[in-house]
C-alpha cells in the first residue's frame, strides 16, 4: 500500500471539524443555549454592542474556524443576550474572494447549526441595482440568485447536517430560503420603527472586483435588486440544516453604472457604518416576536 492513499470523503473530516468547534464554543457559552444566530456584514457591528453579558470568542481561538482578511470584517463571535433572547453574534464572515474554499466559507454557518439554533440572520452591504433603492436602505430578501459559479453542497451529502431535520438532504427545496414569516414580521417591525423595510432578490457574484456597468445591467434583466459578495452559500447551508433564514441587505452604494461616482469599499463600509444602529434597533426589537414564534413550535 505504500505511496497509495484511499480518498476519504472530505465530508466526513468536514463534520468532526464542525463538531468540534462546536463543542468548543459550547463549553466557552456554559449555560447559555442560543437560539437564533445573526452574522454581521460589512460595518454593521453594532448590534454586537446591544448584547448584554456578552462572552466573547475570537474566530483564531476556535478549532478550524476560518479567518477573515478584510477590513471592517473582525472576526469574532459575541452570543449572550439580545434582550429577553439568547443569541450568538458571528462579527466578520469570510468569503470565496479571499482564498477560501466553498466548505471554509461555510463552516461557521455549520458551527451555528451545530449549536442546535433555530433561524439565522443574515446581513451583508450590497449594490441597490433597482431604481428608487436609496444608500442606507435596507431591504429583507425575498430570494436570492446564486451566480457564484459554484454550489457549498458540492461533493458527498452528509445527512448528519440535518440538525434541524434529523437529515441534510441531498436535494431539497428552496422555493421559500427566505422565511416568508420572518420577513413579514420584520417588515411589521420595521414599520413600527418608523421606516420601510422593502423586499428584494440579492444576487451573489465571487468577487472581489466589483461589477461592471454591463453586468449591473444584465443582473437586472435577471430579476436581481441587490448584488453583493456573501450571504448565498451560508443561506444554502443554513436551508440544507432545516434553519429558517431571514435576510437583510444594507444598500452601501448604487450598483456600478447607476451611481456616477466610482466604488470603493471605503464607501461601502462607511455607509454601512450610518446605518448599523438602525439595523441594531430593528433586530433588538425584532428578535423577541422571532423567539416567540420559534418556542411555541418546539
Ligand atoms: N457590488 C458587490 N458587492 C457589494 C457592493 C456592490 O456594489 N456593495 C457592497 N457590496
Amino acid at each position: 500500500m505504500t505511496g497509495v492513499h484511499r480518498q476519504v470523503p472530505k465530508s466526513v473530516d468536514y463534520f468532526d471539524q464542525v463538531s468540534e468547534a462546536a463543542a468548543f464554543l459550547r463549553e466557552k457559552l456554559s449555560t447559555l443555549t442560543p437560539l437564533i444566530g445573526i452574522v454581521l456584514g460589512s460595518g454593521l457591528g453594532a448590534v454586537a454592542d446591544a448584547i448584554t453579558s456578552p462572552v466573547v470568542v475570537a474566530y483564531g481561538e476556535i478549532p478550524h474556524f476560518p479567518q477573515s482578511t478584510v477590513e471592517g470584517h473582525s472576526g469574532r463571535i459575541v452570543a449572550g443576550m439580545l434582550g429577553p433572547v439568547p443569541v450568538v453574534v458571528m462579527q466578520g464572515r469570510v468569503h470565496f474572494y479571499e482564498g477560501y474554499t466553498p466548505e471554509q466559507v461555510t463552516f461557521p454557518m455549520r458551527v451555528l447549526g451545530a449549536l442546535g439554533l433555530k433561524a439565522v440572520v443574515l446581513t451583508n452591504a450590497a449594490g441597490g441595482i433597482q431604481e428608487g433603492y436609496r444608500v442606507g436602505q435596507l431591504v429583507a430578501l425575498a430570494d436570492h440568485i446564486n451566480f457564484m459559479g459554484w454550489n457549498p453542497l458540492i461533493g458527498p451529502n452528509e445527512p448528519r447536517f440535518g440538525f434541524a431535520t434529523g437529515t441534510g438532504l441531498r436535494f431539497f427545496d428552496m422555493t421559500e430560503a427566505y422565511s416568508k414569516r420572518l420577513r413579514a414580521l420584520a417588515r411589521e417591525t420595521a414599520f413600527g420603527e418608523g421606516f420601510a423595510l422593502e423586499e428584494g432578490v440579492y444576487l451573489a457574484t465571487p468577487g472581489p472586483s466589483f461589477e461592471t456597468p454591463a453586468e449591473v445591467r444584465a443582473f437586472r434583466g435577471l430579476g436581481a435588486t441587490l448584488v453583493g459578495m456573501s450571504t448565498v452559500p451560508e443561506t444554502i447551508v443554513a436551508r440544507h440544516m432545516g434553519l429558517e433564514v431571514l435576510g437583510i441587505s444594507c444598500v452601501t452604494n448604487l450598483a456600478a453604472g447607476l451611481g456616477g461616482s466610482q466604488l470603493s469599499h471605503e464607501e461601502v463600509f462607511e455607509a454601512g457604518r450610518q446605518v448599523e444602529n438602525r439595523l441594531a434597533g430593528l433586530l433588538t426589537r425584532l428578535l423577541p416576536k422571532v423567539a416567540g414564534l420559534l418556542k411555541a413550535e418546539s
